[in-house]
């Protein structure tokens, strides 16, 4: 496999909006990680599968009603239940490679009008990302993809508030990807990424995010 000297694994988070391309994007960039010997794993926020995973999920159905703040701070606990387990698998060696974060929570909850310093607070002390790749694609274009409607944050109007927040988090880690690109094109563009972070990121102490 891979050398990465025993060092530790990278933490790669990809963004978006919705029908951005990531999920797909993802799970191409894990195969080819593994390909390569890397130690890697795909994992995805919300994690549905968790007790506070199936509420959200229930409330992203309509199924049920909840105040914004609250969903936020499920959104944040739901990454606060996998910090430890993400720490240990980073530690040994696995790199993870991460559908949404901290970047969602706070993009859509201030998209709904939320204060952005509020939405900060219940994120620092998550661990942060090495590197973080933004998708970016046009809102109109990413409803023009289908599969959209869905959800109940699937409109133009509210994704498009969510590309600003976006837009106002960039910081050092990230790295914008044009998603309009053909997909073999962006695929390759991810790879080249992901490959120097993790050579990259085996000199630097996993730390965490502070905003
Ligand atoms: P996701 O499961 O990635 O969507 P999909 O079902 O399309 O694959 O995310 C569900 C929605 O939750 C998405 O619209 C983004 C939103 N979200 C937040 O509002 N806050 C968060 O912290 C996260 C991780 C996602």
């Amino acid at each position: 496999r891979m050398e990465n000297g025993g060092g530790r694994g990278a933490l790669i988070v990809l963004e978006g909006l919705d029908r951005s391309g990531k999920t797909s994007q993802c799970a191409r960039l894990l195969s080819f990680l593994q390909g390569k010997g890397c130690l890697a794993e795909a994992w995805r926020f919300p994690d549905r599968e968790t007790s506070v995973g199936k509420m959200i999920s229930a409330y992203l159905a309509n199924e049920s009603q909840l105040d914004d703040r609250t969903i936020h701070l499920l959104f944040s606990a739901n990454r606060w239940e996998k910090r430890n387990l993400m720490e240990s698998k980073l530690l040994g060696g696995t790199t993870l490679v991460v559908d949404r974060y901290s970047y969602s929570g706070l993009a859509f909850s201030a998209a709904k009008g939320l204060e952005i310093e509020w939405c900060k607070a219940p994120e620092v002390g998550l661990l942060a990302p090495d590197l973080v790749i933004y998708l970016d694609v046009q809102p109109e274009k990413a409803a023009e993809r289908g599969g959209y409607g869905g959800e109940r944050y699937e409109r133009v109007e509210f994704q498009k508030r969510v590309a600003e927040h976006y837009h106002s988090l960039r910081d050092s880690t990230w790295k914008v990807v044009d998603g309009s690109l053909p997909m073999e094109t962006v695929q390759e563009q991810l790879r080249e990424l992901a490959m120097n972070c993790i050579s990259e990121c085996q000199g630097k102490q996993l730390t965490n995010l502070t905003w």
